[in-house]
């Protein structure tokens, strides 16, 4: 089975690597998507435990871009009856496909149309919601996917505090995973509505990242039930911290954060109404992973950098010697600079679009003590 799963554009190789620790492989990736390779089952343990994951497409056909009739050879070679009862059918396609090859799309809707009212007069009733299609083009080859997810992956049921500026869940754990830090003590010292620290305990605790929506995959002639429920990550592979500590410097932040640690039901997350400037955190966390705030230009910009300055002069009160961090900012180039008159080399770095900002996550490791 192949699957085209969408994430956080730039986090690529974070939704890889997730795809990963759910039993998959990755072949191949583009801008805000991975290519996943499995057995189905996987289709719904992406869906339900992939944190990075905003939406899972499953291959229903493939054809080598020389082929003539490209189109044609897609929909005879699909077996559209899988996608269970639908009232309809809607259409998308990649970049490629919009740029270079539009017409397409009007072939294939044309002949989507035909074959689903084949298929249609046996079963169509009008409560079924909509089956969804996406035609995508890889290398040499375009595919026929079928979208199982239905509504975005991205929302999540504990945001019961907004916090102004918070962060999105899947990139929030997309810097988890590129923290590549795996256990022990886990800070956010800027920690607002808690996304990061969140995220980081509900995937150690392996628990499934929604619990009261439906996916589109359930209409699908295949669908299991049993197996679904049988399709959890396989033991010993995801991130699996023991303990989260965040601080922030606001009381407001902090009650929200509270209540949005306790509607995700968790209790090993320790908050605390502090400047992390001037914490100790005792023991120091293994991985740091945490959103400050940003200026964008002119005096808050000053502000922020030093802010930063403060907050790197007292990382070694917060992180062991030789621990993980991952910082995201939209100044990731005076980070980075502050870094280098620290000798710190960054391990990777990875940018995307984030709330209408350009936004860069550092990775970094302390020195070892
Ligand atoms: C960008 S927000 C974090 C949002 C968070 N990631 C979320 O998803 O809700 C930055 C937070 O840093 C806090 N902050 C600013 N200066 C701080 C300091 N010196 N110590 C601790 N927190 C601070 C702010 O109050 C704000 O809540």
């Amino acid at each position: 089975m192949r699957l085209r799963v969408t994430c956080q554009e730039g986090f690529e190789d974070c939704c890889a690597r997730e795809a990963g620790f759910l039993g998959g492989r990755a072949v191949d990736k583009g801008s805000g998507h991975v290519i996943v390779d499995g057995p189905f089952r996987l289709t719904y343990t992406l869906n339900r435990y992939g944190r990075t994951v905003e939406r899972v497409m499953m291959e229903l056909a493939s054809a080598p871009l020389a082929e003539h009739g490209v189109m044609d050879s897609l929909i005879s070679t699909c077996d559209l009856e899988l996608l269970g009862p639908a009232s309809g059918v809607t259409l998308d396609c990649d970049e490629f496909v919009k740029r270079i090859r539009p017409r397409w799309m009007t072939q294939l809707s044309t002949l989507l149309t035909r074959a689903f009212r084949t298929t249609s007069d046996v079963k169509t009733t009008d409560k079924r919601p909509e089956a969804s299609l996406f035609l995508g083009v890889h290398g040499e080859t375009a595919s026929l996917y079928a979208d199982t997810t239905g509504e975005p992956l991205n929302y999540r049921e504990y945001r019961r505090y907004n916090h102004p500026s918070s962060i999105r869940p899947t990139l929030a754990a997309s810097l988890v995973i590129m923290s590549d830090a795996k256990e022990g003590t886990l800070y956010d010292p800027f920690c607002g509505g808690g996304t990061i620290l969140i995220e980081a305990a509900l995937m150690s605790a392996r628990r499934p990242t929604h619990t009261r929506r439906t996916y589109l995959y359930r209409n699908f002639l295949d669908f299991d039930p049993s197996e679904e429920e049988r399709a959890v990550p396989p033991p010993n592979t995801l991130p699996k911290f023991n303990s989260f500590v965040g601080t922030d410097i606001n009381s407001v932040h902090i009650r929200g954060c509270a209540k949005n640690v306790s509607a995700a039901g968790l209790s090993k997350v320790e908050l605390r109404l502090e400047d992390c400037t001037r914490a100790v955190i005792q023991p120091r966390a293994d991985a740091i992973v945490t959103n400050p705030p940003y200026g964008v230009r002119g005096s808050k910009a000053n502000r922020m950098e030093e802010l930063y300055q403060r907050f790197l002069a007292n990382l070694p009160n917060l992180l062991k010697g030789g621990g993980r961090a991952v910082v995201v900012t939209s100044e990731g180039g005076s980070l980075k600079a502050m870094l280098a008159r620290r000798k710190i080399v960054p391990t990777a770095t990875a940018k995307t679009r984030h709330s209408h900002l350009w936004v860069e996550a550092v990775s970094f490791r302390l020195p070892p003590t």
